[in-house]
């Protein structure tokens, strides 16, 4: 039996997929898609499933990968085969453990959100397991996502702020960095050597906080010397509501998610 199977290969799917196929696990997979499917033919590891119901029947760890609105159809569809040893692995942002309990009840459920830097084994997931779990499948499960990235164990309160921040965070970043090559280019810079330069500053800059533990304001005022180029720079970004800006973007996604 593998390990693990990931109902739908798309964004998310595929990053988590590439994370395990690319640290030796076994695998399965399902899509609607078979041109999708072709893509995983030529690892050995991964195993394409002929259905949903193949792979539950072949799995022990489900990752539930399709858009929250068939989250519905594809629990009805695979409820029959998922016996009590199988544990199911929610990612979409909205499905408390109720609404997935409900959907599939006395079943091992965990909420998981993981984002899509998985596929270079850098992403942020919070797990958040129902109470028939135990203390060692809660260890597998923390054990397979720590091989795409970090992982945290997290109260389900706290999930629509971490989904409303770290789901959705790589697109803010993306956007970020979009803009500031754009600003490079209006001043001369080639534009794929601004992508480069920003992306490492960025990562660089992210690194900073997280090893030297430093607090993110301290870390801003190492960059600011009095009358030099970076305030004037801040002080644009103050002007414009760089930072109301972020906190509207998030709060915004919280909400969302909890309206799903
Ligand atoms: N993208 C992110 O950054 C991110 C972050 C955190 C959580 N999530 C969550 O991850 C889930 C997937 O999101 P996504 O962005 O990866 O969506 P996506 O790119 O649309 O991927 C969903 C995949 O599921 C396939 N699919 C559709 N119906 C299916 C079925 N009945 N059985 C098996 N596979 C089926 C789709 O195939 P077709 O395209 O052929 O329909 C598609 O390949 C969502 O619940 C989302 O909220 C996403």
């Amino acid at each position: 039996m593998n390990r693990v199977g990931i109902v739908g290969i798309g964004n998310m799917g595929g990053a988590i997929a590439h994370g395990l196929i690319n640290n030796k696990e076994e695998i399965i997979v399902s899509d609607g898609s078979a041109e999708k499917l072709s893509e995983y033919k030529s690892f050995s590891n991964v195993q394409i499933a002929k259905d949903n119901i193949d792979l539950v029947e072949k799995s022990k760890i489900i990752i539930l990968a399709v858009k929250p609105n068939l989250y519905k159809t594809v629990i009805d569809e695979i409820k029959n085969e998922f016996s009590e040893d199988k544990i199911l692995i929610s990612i979409a942002p909205g499905f408390t453990i109720e609404k997935l309990e409900n959907l599939l009840p006395n079943r091992k459920i965990a909420m998981i959100m993981p984002n899509t830097p998985a596929l270079v084994y850098e992403s942020m997931s919070a797990i958040c397991p129902n109470t028939l779990l135990t203390e060692g499948e809660i260890e597998e499960v923390k054990k397979i996502f720590n091989l795409i990235g970090k992982v945290a164990i997290l109260e389900e309160e706290y999930f629509p702020a971490f989904s409303g921040t770290c789901g959705c965070l790589p697109a803010y970043v993306y956007m970020f960095i979009e803009a500031a090559a754009d600003g490079a280019v209006l001043n001369g810079m080639k534009r794929f050597d601004a992508y480069e330069f920003i992306a490492q500053s960025v990562l660089g800059s992210a690194k900073m906080v997280l090893e030297t533990k430093k607090h993110p304001g301290e870390l801003k005022d190492m960059v600011t010397s009095p009358g030099g180029t970076t305030i004037e720079g801040l002080k644009v970004l103050e002007e414009k509501g760089f930072r109301g800006s972020i906190i509207d973007a998030i709060n915004a996604t919280v909400e969302k998610s909890k309206n799903m």
